[in-house]
């Protein structure tokens, strides 16, 4: 694979590759001096056209701690207020030497665009309502790291399902890897016949449930997703009280939860509106375990798409 822009693409011993991968990586974050000279003299440009704190600074965080240059640009100060194009920043910005490109992009697609065009390749950091492979690859370490196991798994997602590109990615990796995926949220935040059709990857691995009781219960994981208002135009339903009333997770659901069902969040979390705050304190909560495995997981993805390596071991 030359790219990483979807989820959809991938195989599962694709995915696996990048696990193993990053599980054989993740050692260097805890050394003493966690650095390698392994990318040392390759340029990596971040290309972020919406906001972002985990994508963004894991990913510069993985590339100095293989010794990679980064560099980030975020629209602002550049000639894209002159007007300049997608397709001609990257040109631009190949010319001037990059030899990777991480882009977040508002357009769903947009990576997939430049991909066609560029010389080097492109990483998909969430491109609109579309995918957030990357995000799904570290959700998927998360899990192995804390179940030990991917399949066999019943994977509860709860919020704006239609909406959220991580919940998009997720659905599809989680299957992939022989787990059950269960949604719910507001009946106009789920997905339709078509979107259904497309998500559910065999007959009994994708279910939509309207009420989250149904979802959480048994599950063995609940990802809660934030209401992702900036893509829903004027629409103000529903408020967030009434979404906290109906599809946050309070302490009242930890009665229908098994006893260590892994709670999940990607970040950044509406506390009081999908997640009762009383939730911090659940023990087996592990949404900073997520941002940490970005790390490793986006160093993965940068050695694997910068020298082809695919199953490093013993690195010095
Ligand atoms: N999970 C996630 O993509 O967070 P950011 O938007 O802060 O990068």
């Amino acid at each position: 694979i030359k790219h990483l822009l979807d989820i959809a693409s991938l195989s599962k011993e694709e995915i696996e590759d990048f696990l193993n991968l990053a599980e054989n990586l993740k050692e260097i974050l805890y050394r003493p001096i966690p650095k390698v000279p392994t990318l040392r003299g390759k340029l990596i440009i971040n290309l972020f056209y919406e906001p972002s704190t985990r994508t963004r600074f894991s990913f510069e965080k993985a590339a100095k701690t293989l010794s990679a240059d980064s560099l980030t640009f975020t629209g602002k100060g550049t000639s894209i207020e002159k007007g300049e194009t997608l397709l001609d920043t990257i040109k631009n910005l190949e010319a001037i030497g990059a030899d990777l490109f991480i882009i977040r992009h508002p357009v769903a697609g947009a990576p997939h665009f430049v991909a066609k065009y560029s010389k080097v390749p492109i990483i998909n950091a969430g491109d609109g309502t579309h995918e957030h492979p990357t995000q799904a690859l570290l959700d998927l370490l998360t899990v192995k790291e804390k179940l030990g196991t991917l399949s066999d798994l019943k994977v509860a997602i709860i919020g704006d399902i239609k909406h959220s590109r991580v919940a998009h990615s997720d659905i599809l990796a989680f299957q992939k890897m022989g787990s059950t995926v269960w949604v719910s949220g507001p009946v106009h935040l789920l997905p339709d016949i078509k979107e259904e059709n497309y998500f559910k990857l065999s007959e009994r691995s994708f279910k939509i449930c309207y009420k989250i009781e149904d979802a959480i219960k048994d599950a063995d994981i609940i990802i809660a997703l934030r209401i992702q208002r900036e893509r829903h135009g004027e629409a103000l339903i529903p408020s967030f009280l009434e979404y906290h009333e109906f599809f946050g997770l309070k302490p009242e659901h930890l009665e229908l939860m098994k006893e260590k069902t892994i709670l999940m969040h990607p970040g950044p979390i509406n506390w009081g509106v999908e997640l009762a705050y009383e939730m911090e304190k659940y023990p087996f909560q592990v949404i900073l375990d997520q941002v940490e495995n970005g790390v490793a997981i986006r160093m993965a993805i940068l050695l694997r798409f910068l020298t082809g390596e695919r199953g490093y071991e013993d690195f010095n």
